[in-house]
């Protein structure tokens, strides 16, 4: 039987998944999206235009591929229409190229106000949350208290939406918080609607049947191994499994399905939101990094922090997911940079380690190891033999640290702008 391939992020998110799942797609039947929600936003650019996809993955521009939303996912249905909208003009047959999982949970707009009420009392402790109601919708769904996209055909939905909004409402009054939710309550109902015009599908079948037919599949995360709710910095993480076992139940397929595993990496590091990133940059480099990579995120358009590559945290992310082939985005950003820093290790008051402690507290000390900058612009390569040696030293490395090969370099946004080994 044919086996799913998954492209997850190994950092802390927005390391280019939409770009290099755009650019795998001629090469799949099947995009599908396993968990997150409306917090990703994955860039694509081609034919010299930008979009930015939320909840809908990122093979849904190339003809021909079937785009699924799991069941891992969860959907706010404004959020979904508005990006539906967006989409018509250019792929004017979404509605034939997009499935939903029935068994996808609704982000209800009490869970948006709850997620702002969260952070706010959380004063300084604040996850800097993109606060699209993700932690309070996960927790109803583990709760067992959500709505899935499912229940929208029932005949009763409106009143299980307003006992659902209720409790909500309860939950609410132990916030010094104040709302108003009849606006965002009516463009939800709108968004339902939008959904309905979808096939809601029960996606672990179709998926499997898929593989059974032999078809190919390529699972898309959001975020990254670093915002992991079981293996990332907590609590500054997201609600979902983003690593690559979040495939297997956010889509239904076995992980005896697992085929290749694509761990997506930035040639440096970012992070957007609160929470320890070691070797964050708070100088000229850092800030170079966020403006010729244009660091801000495509969500919330916050400026993303800076850093560079952190090879203890890569390798972390490498191990939990298991990755086969790594993926390194954006080295373009790194060209002027006479020298390149990773770090290979931190030290702490107990001495130096070179595995993820519990706990990355401000207190540890990335230590570096220096590669010479390329000094040249990459971004029209397109062959590994375009590339410098520095460079391909970098990548070399990384290589052998990480035990597995880098299969795609990014040298640019564009889908063009691809080096494929
Ligand atoms: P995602 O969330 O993982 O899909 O990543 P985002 O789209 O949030 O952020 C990645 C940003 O980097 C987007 O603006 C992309 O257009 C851009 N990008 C992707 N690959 C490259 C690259 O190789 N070079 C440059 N300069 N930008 C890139
Ligand atoms: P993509 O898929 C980067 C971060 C938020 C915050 C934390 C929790 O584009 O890579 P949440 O809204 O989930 O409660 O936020 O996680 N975060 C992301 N950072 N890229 C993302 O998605 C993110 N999704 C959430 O900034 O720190
Ligand atoms: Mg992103």
């Amino acid at each position: 039987m044919k086996k799913i391939d998954v492209a997850l992020g190994l950092q802390w998110g927005d390391e280019g998944k939409g770009k290099v799942v755009d650019v795998l797609t001629p090469i799949y039947d099947i995009i599908a999206r396993f968990q997150g929600g409306p917090n990703a936003g994955h860039s694509l650019h081609f034919d010299g235009q930008k979009y930015v996809l939320h909840t809908i993955p990122s093979g849904v521009f190339r003809k021909g591929a079937v785009n699924i939303i799991g069941n891992g996912v969860v959907v706010d249905p404004r959020i979904f229409a508005e990006e539906v909208a967006e989409l018509e003009t250019v792929v004017p047959d979404i509605s034939a190229r997009l499935l939903i999982s029935k068994k996808a949970h609704l982000i209800l707009p009490t869970h948006r106000v709850l997620d702002a009420a969260q952070e706010a009392s959380k004063g300084s402790g604040k996850i800097g949350s993109t606060l699209k109601g993700i932690g309070p919708a996960y927790v109803d769904k583990t709760g067992r208290g959500g709505l899935r996209v499912g229940d929208i055909l029932a005949p009763d939905f409106r009143a299980r939406y307003e006992a659902a909004r209720d409790i909500h409402l309860q939950q609410l009054k132990s916030y010094d918080f104040t709302f108003d939710l009849a606006e965002f309550e009516a463009g939800w109902f709108e968004g339902i609607d939008s959904i309905r015009r979808f096939t809601l599908i029960d996606s672990e079948q179709v998926l499997n049947d898929a593989l059974a037919e032999g078809k190919s599949i390529l699972a898309e995360g959001a975020q990254g191994s670093l915002l992991d709710i079981d293996f990332g910095t907590y609590p500054f993480v997201t609600s979902s499994n983003t690593v690559c076992a979040g495939a297997c139940t956010g889509l239904g397929v076995a992980p005896s399905r697992i085929g290749k595993v694509y761990g997506v990496f930035k040639a440096y590091c970012t992070r957007v939101g609160s929470g320890p990133f070691p070797t964050e940059l708070f100088d000229g480099d850092g800030e170079r990094m966020r403006k010729i990579g244009f660091e801000f995120g495509a969500t919330t358009g916050r400026a993303r922090r800076c850093g560079w590559l952190d090879m203890v945290a890569l390798k972390y992310a490498v191990m939990i997911n298991g990755v086969t082939e790594l993926i390194m985005m954006k080295a373009d950003v790194l060209n002027d940079f006479d020298t390149i820093r990773v770090c290979t290790a931190y030290e702490a008051d107990g001495g130096r380690t070179t595995t993820l402690p519990y706990e990355l507290t401000g207190t540890l000390r990335p230590v570096y190891r220096e590669f010479a900058g390329w000094r040249c612009d990459v971004s029209g390569a397109r062959r590994w033999d375009d590339l410098p040696p520095e460079l391909k030293s970098y990548i070399e490395y990384i290589e052998n640290e990480c035990g597995a090969p880098v299969r795609i370099i990014s040298v640019g946004p564009d889908r063009e702008e691809t080096i494929e080994r």
